[in-house]
């Protein structure tokens, strides 16, 4: 048991022996008075925070077929400091705005100045580490990049094209690596198995058996998973972690796998890595997964957590409904896979038992006639929560509908699939009388609530329209809808 958490601050190796569930922001502004990490709103939703994390874990290796883990160089992302907990750093590299810096500007600090890109300031560090995180991992961005990477960086003064200009120009120059440790320094900072301090404990288990003990041992500490939703508590509310069970280093958690005719998820693989490997597979989901938060959000949420949390309007669990995704539930007892619609029970209640995670979600991959599409719809296109969020999913066979699956996210307590809507659809030619079936048997099901996103009767509007949108893209009239 370790007191301290170990870590590369800007390039050197640092401890700090403060409770694991202070954030990142504070640490950083109260003790070694790196301020230029701001606060502005401490949910994760504005970016003023921005940092960088580094681990040699999180580049994913592409093989097919077998256990992918996380290793090779070091990978940077950027993340919001403000709902980041000190315990998620230890084993890691941050590096904050101050140490983009050497002898000269960061490259994205010249081109942010040359174009005059800031003027209040307050969002700027945060937007620098941004467009640094860009820079440094994806060679050959282009304009959608650039737009990804800053939809997590809220600017209200300058206006984004002096800033997406400045991005450009760093990418036009072939980007720019982050100074730092090499793979090998890290093994001077190994994540400790617990560290406990100041009356918190925080494991970090590296195998899902040793996770699975602790969970019988533990079952009221907390699961932890990127803590995007977790640590918005902790920042709004204060509230402390007095025992955390971390899953970012449970290998078994963090494997992405590729059968001849699945896909499977750990637990642990975040959304950005979820959106590496369905893109190819699934474009409509990749289009929903880029505006699954920000690039900030993506790199840090996992797709463990999205279904953990419950929440009647997660983006991940309407999609992978209707894929036909299967969730595994592992404790020391054993593994059950349920189909993912039996996982969800009422509000915010799930299948999970005290002693359980969710060790893995998979889904098939695209049959012969299989047309997927998924919509999210809210109030700003990026960085936004669902209002409703409607995924489908059909298979047809000689002109008729074989099969059909439509799931629907912010209409009920749970995410829920839509039973008599797809019966309306399977038989059917997919023609307009089949379609006006599907939408009407939508409205006699669904009984949303009014809140300040939308109201009852929008919401049963909008998802019974966007049966006949699905019905539209598949026959190739919409086009896709992209960032204004
Ligand atoms: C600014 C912002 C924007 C967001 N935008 C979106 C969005 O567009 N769409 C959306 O759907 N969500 C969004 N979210 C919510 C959040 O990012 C997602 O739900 C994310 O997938 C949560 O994953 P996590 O790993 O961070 O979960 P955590 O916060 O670590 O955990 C969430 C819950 O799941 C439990 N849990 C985690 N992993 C497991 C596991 N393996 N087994 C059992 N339980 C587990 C935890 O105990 C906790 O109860 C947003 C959040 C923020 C702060
Ligand atoms: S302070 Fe706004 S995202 Fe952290
Ligand atoms: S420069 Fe003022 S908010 Fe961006």
């Amino acid at each position: 048991m370790s007191q301290t958490i170990r870590f590369f601050l800007n390039g050197q190796k640092q401890e700090a022996s403060v409770r694991p569930d202070m954030t990142v922001l504070d640490w950083l502004r109260s003790t070694p008075r790196l301020t230029g990490t701001k606060e502005g709103c401490a949910e994760g939703d504005c970016g003023a925070c921005s940092v960088l994390i580094g681990d040699p874990w999180f580049a994913p290796r592409q093989t097919q077929g077998e256990e992918t883990h996380h290793e090779g160089e070091v990978h940077y992302h950027a993340a919001n400091s403000c709902i980041l907990a000190m315990g998620q750093i230890d084993g890691r590299a941050l590096v904050t705005v101050e140490g983009l810096k050497g002898e000269q500007l960061h490259p994205v600090q010249e081109a942010m100045a040359e174009n005059g890109s800031s003027q209040c300031g307050f969002c700027t560090p945060g937007i620098v580490i941004s467009l640094a995180g860009l820079a440094a991992g994806k060679a050959g961005a282009n304009d959608d990049d650039i737009h990804d990477a800053l939809a997590g960086n809220l600017c209200r003064c300058t206006g984004y094209r002096p800033i997406v200009e400045a991005g450009r120009k760093v990418i036009r120059a072939g980007g720019a690596k982050i100074a730092g440790p090499q793979v090998a320094a890290f093994a001077k900072i190994e994540p400790h198995a617990t560290i406990s301090a100041s009356g918190a404990t925080f494991h970090q288990p590296a195998s899902l058996n040793v996770l699975l003990q602790l969970r019988k041992e533990r079952p009221e500490a907390i699961l932890l998973g990127g803590g995007t939703d977790l640590g918005v508590a902790l920042a709004d509310y204060h509230s402390g972690w007095d025992e955390v069970v971390s899953l970012a280093h449970v290998s078994e958690l963090r494997a992405v796998r590729e059968t001849e005719n699945h896909l499977s998820f750990g637990a642990a693989v975040t959304w950005e890595e979820v959106l590496e490997r369905v893109a190819g597979f699934y474009p409509s989901f990749a289009t929903l997964i880029r505006r699954f938060g920000s690039t900030q959000i993506r790199s840090m949420g996992t797709i463990g957590g999205n279904i953990g949390t419950a929440s009647p309007i997660g983006d991940g669990p309407p999609a992978l409904i209707a894929l036909g995704a299967e969730v595994e539930l592992a404790s020391l007892s054993g593994h059950r896979f349920l189909p993912l619609e039996d996982f969800f029970l009422y509000y915010r209640k799930t299948e999970l038992r005290p002693d359980e995670v969710i060790a893995s979600v998979s889904i098939p991959k695209p049959g012969e006639g299989q047309e997927f599409r998924v919509y999210k719809i809210s109030k700003r296109y990026d960085q936004d929560i669902s209002t409703v969020c409607a995924a489908f999913s059909i298979v047809r066979e000689e002109g008729q509908v074989r099969s059909a699956r439509i799931a629907y996210g912010g209409m009920a307590a749970t995410p829920q699939r839509a039973g008599q809507a797809e019966q309306a659809l399977v038989g059917s030619s997919f023609d307009r009388k089949a379609i006006d079936a599907c939408a009407a048997a939508i409205t006699a099901q669904f009984k949303p609530l009014t809140d300040w996103r939308g109201s009852a009767d929008y919401r049963l509007k909008v998802a019974a329209n966007l049966a006949e949108r699905f019905w539209r893209d598949v026959a190739g009239e919409t086009v896709e809808v992209m960032a204004l």
